[in-house]
């Protein structure tokens, strides 16, 4: 995965003197309440450690990846996702697998329209790397991610329980190509 820069953030690989920012976002339960069927808060910094070592060893693919956010002074807002969706138990997977793109910012960054930029810039490079095809899946009272969905211009799919062993509003955007 590469670096990615828009107008006002740069979304790099996490590294781990990022732990401290990692647990001050996982550890908050307004970040992590809508986050899959059994949501937990992160609690300790070695866990912080642990994520983002497993994070590194998958850092090597073109296209997916995930990445801190940060404005263009370093400051850390958050998290960007592009990967594989893990699917529910019983489903059959597709071919290509299903990559789902997916947000998490500290609550200090909420508001200024970081979240969408983030997206639109992975999602354009993926884009232009050959993906064909991005969903996300939100809670069903998760508005302000669907918001986000929407303003990077996925179209909502329905409910589904395909993703997550969990019920969730399904979002996809396709390449223009
Ligand atoms: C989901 C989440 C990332 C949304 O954050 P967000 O800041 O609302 O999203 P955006 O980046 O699109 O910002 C939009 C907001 O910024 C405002 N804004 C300010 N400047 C802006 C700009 N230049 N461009 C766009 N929006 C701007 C918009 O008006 C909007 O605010 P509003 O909702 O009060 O109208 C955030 O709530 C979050 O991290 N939640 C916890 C984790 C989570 O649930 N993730 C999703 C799992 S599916």
């Amino acid at each position: 995965m590469r670096t990615i820069t828009s107008e006002r953030l740069i979304l790099r690989p996490w590294d781990a003197d990022d732990a401290d920012f990692l647990l001050d976002v996982e550890g908050r339960w307004d970040v992590v309440r809508y986050l899959g069927a059994d949501p937990t808060t992160m609690t300790s910094h070695d866990e912080a450690v642990a994520s983002i070592e497993r994070r590194r060893t998958t850092s090597a693919h073109p296209i997916h990846g995930i990445w801190v956010i940060t404005d263009r002074t370093g400051a850390r807002l958050g998290n960007l996702l592009l990967k594989p969706i893990p699917l529910s138990t019983g489903e059959e997977p597709s071919d290509p697998a299903e990559v789902e793109i997916g947000w998490h910012l500290h609550p200090d960054a909420w508001g200024r329209g970081y979240a969408t930029e983030a997206a639109a810039a992975v999602s354009a490079a993926a884009f232009a790397r050959g993906q064909g095809r991005i969903i996300a899946v939100t809670h069903p009272d998760n508005h302000a991610s669907q918001a986000v969905c929407r303003r990077i211009g996925m179209r909502h799919r329905g409910t589904t329980t395909r993703y997550l062993d969990m019920s969730s509003e399904l979002f996809e955007l396709a390449s223009e190509r």
